[in-house]
């Protein structure tokens, strides 16, 4: 058998326990796979002192992560520590720069850094790897520079972020309310204990980036993610959505347009016949529509160490078998920055509750601001007389089609009248 592929493991958590646990467990299965075994021969976490429930004997532990980018008995460095800047980047950096390759999970470094490290990679001839940073165990980054290659994507989508998809359908479940079941999660450990970069989207935009990237040969652009989180969406709506017989999720959504790369990540309504709307709790899934292949649906666990893992050892079975295929499936030289299709272009249909005082001409009122600004209303919903604060009711109305411009300058003026008493809940509808 060939010599064996030499890995440093920089993280000893969640992820790097699973890598170091399932290298084990199934090395022989590797070792047949790839026609040589995959060893870890070091790992470095911050605490070295840390009791951690995965067998470490053999391994050479180090306190500074960057001694694995130097070492002469490393071929390639497994980055699962995290962070966009600091210790993770330095890290990348050093153990291209000396030759190795490179396998990671962390979207928030590749969000903000990837077409660079990508270039960098390719400069040095080392491989990169980076199936683990979007949807934990679904292998979508393969799929997209492989078994979907042949296809131009017309549009991609997906459930990016667990955390908010078990707050989100736990709330549906048990009709409570936002900050109740996000109190759960964080007690069960699904939400960070700063839950910001899940609940406000960031994760979910940091994952959108990258697939966008690959999916439309254009370098990652972060900064051209709209992004909304959860923390708006109320057990009221979540309610009316269930009589509309739509579903609430967090979405990223990505499209190139003739305006250019649309990627926008909010709460969207999406009907209860599609089957998106059906993966819940702490799963995953991403859509993508080729010009060939169709719709391709993907689903299963976005986080946790066993499917975390199971992607970080997929791109080293890569690396190990010399695989060297080009990380954000074109060339870095060939990846060309396209402008960012902005969210007011977006056409589709709105879901806008309102808490309105339970007054004679409110409606008209509010009406009147969609009809000026030519809104087409499909259909409004208000249950019985006033039962919330001040004599208020919740109102719902449904637009037709229409574009995103039009429907901000229509809630500016609704969210202005006297008789609207709080602002306007806006929920994008998705057609798919
Ligand atoms: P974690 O449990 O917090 O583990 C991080 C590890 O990195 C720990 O072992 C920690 O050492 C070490 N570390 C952190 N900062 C360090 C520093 N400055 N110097 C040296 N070591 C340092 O994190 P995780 O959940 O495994 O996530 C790791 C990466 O994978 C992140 O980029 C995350 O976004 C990504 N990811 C995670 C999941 C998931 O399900 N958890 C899924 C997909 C992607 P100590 O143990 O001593 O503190
Ligand atoms: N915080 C992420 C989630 C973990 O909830 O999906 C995996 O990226």
């Amino acid at each position: 058998m060939s010599q064996p592929l030499r890995v440093g493991v920089a993280g000893l958590g969640t992820v790097g326990g699973g890598v170091v646990r399932l290298l084990r467990e199934q090395a022989d299965l590797l070792a047949l796979r790839c026609g040589r075994p995959i060893v870890v021969v070091a790992a470095s976490a911050r605490d070295l002192k840390k009791k951690r429930d995965v067998d470490l004997s053999g391994i050479r532990l180090e306190s500074d992560p960057m001694a694995l980018a130097t070492a002469k008995d490393i071929d390639v460095v497994v980055e699962v520590m995290g962070g966009s800047d600091g210790p993770a980047r330095q890290l990348v950096e050093a153990a291209i720069a000396n030759g190795k390759s490179l396998v990671t999970a962390n979207k928030a470094l590749l969000a903000l850094h990837g077409a660079e490290i990508a270039r960098l990679a390719e400069a040095k001839g080392t491989l990169l790897g980076f199936e683990a940073s979007v949807a934990g165990g679904i292998p979508i980054i393969k799929a997209l520079r492989e078994g979907l290659v042949g296809n131009r994507v017309k549009r991609l989508y997906g459930i990016l972020n667990g955390t908010c998809n078990y707050i989100l359908t736990t709330m549906r479940e048990t009709k409570r309310d936002f900050g109740d079941v996000l109190a759960e999660a964080q007690k069960l450990g699904y939400a960070e204990a700063d839950p910001s970069f899940d609940i406000d989207g960031v994760d979910a935009a940091h994952k959108l980036s990258i697939l966008a990237a690959a999916a439309f040969g254009a370098p990652v652009n972060f900064a051209g993610v709209h992004v909304e989180g959860i923390r708006r969406v109320g057990a009221l709506d979540i309610a009316f959505a269930e009589e509309l017989e739509y579903r609430i999720k967090l979405l990223g959504v990505a499209r190139e347009t003739e305006n250019g790369i649309e990627q926008r990540v909010h709460p969207c309504m999406v009907s209860n016949k599609t089957p998106i709307a059906h993966v819940d709790g702490v799963f995953n899934a991403v859509v993508v529509e080729g010009d060939f292949v169709g719709t391709a649906m993907f689903q299963g666990r976005g986080a946790g160490a066993g499917p975390t893992a199971s992607a970080v050892v997929a791109d080293l079975v890569d690396v190990a078998r010399g695989h060297g295929l080009p990380p954000f499936v074109v060339p870095t030289a060939k990846l060309s920055a396209k402008p960012v299709a902005s969210i007011e272009k977006r056409r589709g249909a709105y879901y806008m509750r309102l808490m309105v005082l339970d007054r004679p001409g409110v409606i008209a009122d509010i009406t009147a601001a969609l009809r000026d600004e030519n809104v087409s209303l499909e259909s409004m919903l208000q249950h019985g007389r006033s039962h919330g604060p001040n004599d208020s009711v919740p109102v719902v109305l449904v637009t037709h089609e229409t574009e995103e411009l039009a429907m901000r300058r229509a809630v500016t003026r609704i969210a202005a009248l006297n008789t609207v008493i709080e602002p306007p809940n806006l929920i994008r509808i998705e057609d798919f």
